[in-house]
């Protein structure tokens, strides 16, 4: 993946996401679209994954046919949003390793503050795809990278639902050598720190506590 950010136009991704953003979206209606969104997402992060070639036997015939090649991919979620967002990749690679970052943002400062941490082994022999549907002020996706970073990860994807220009370009400079998948780049951040047009707190509205 060359492109440092890339928007995933697909009708059904946009269709989906305009579903989310709607405030009378039940909970269960946002959980749901989440995971389904996250597939199609999931399916473009997932474009570069490398194959080698395994002999099989078809019932006509052998042949030589392409299969995942290395170590199992390695997703990690950034708690707790993220967590809304690892089935629906887990959809399609059930046999990845999944790891955990707990990061709470302080709502004053509106800096990462971490509370857990644990990934899976070999990480430098996996691609890792870390996942939170709000990519924001970024501080929060950066200092998980940075986690990432040293505890071995060589190869990260990040993949959102929503960034800003702000948090792109927070990342771009901390990780620019990881690539950012996302269904929408919005207009901005307001002064508390939530995205414009947004959807609100993604963690309240998957699970309902608010
Ligand atoms: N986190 C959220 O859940 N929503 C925002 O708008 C910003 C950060």
């Amino acid at each position: 993946m060359s492109d440092h950010l890339t928007v995933v136009d697909h009708p059904l991704v946009q269709h989906k996401l305009t579903l989310m953003r709607d405030k009378a979206t039940s909970t269960a209606g946002f959980r749901r679209l989440l995971h389904e969104i996250t597939q199609l997402l999931g399916y473009e992060i997932t474009r570069e994954l490398p194959l080698t070639e395994t002999t099989i036997e078809t019932p006509m015939e052998t042949m030589q046919s392409p299969i995942l090649a290395g170590k199992k991919l390695a997703l990690v979620s950034i708690l707790r949003a993220g967590n809304g967002m690892l089935d629906g990749v887990l959809d399609l690679v059930p046999s990845a390793r999944v790891g955990f970052v707990g990061l709470y943002r302080d709502e004053e400062t509106l800096q990462p503050v971490q509370y857990y941490f644990k990934a899976p082994k070999e990480l430098g022999d996996r691609m890792v795809i870390a996942v939170d549907p709000m990519l924001a002020t970024g501080n929060s996706s950066v200092a998980a990278i940075d986690l990432l970073k040293e505890a071995g990860a060589t190869n990260i994807r990040f993949l959102c639902l929503l960034a800003t220009p702000e948090g792109v370009a927070r990342m771009k400079e901390a990780h620019p050598d990881v690539p950012i998948v996302t269904a929408s780049l919005d207009r901005e951040l307001n002064e508390k720190g939530y995205i414009m047009p947004g959807l609100g707190d993604a963690g309240d509205r998957m699970f309902g506590t608010k």
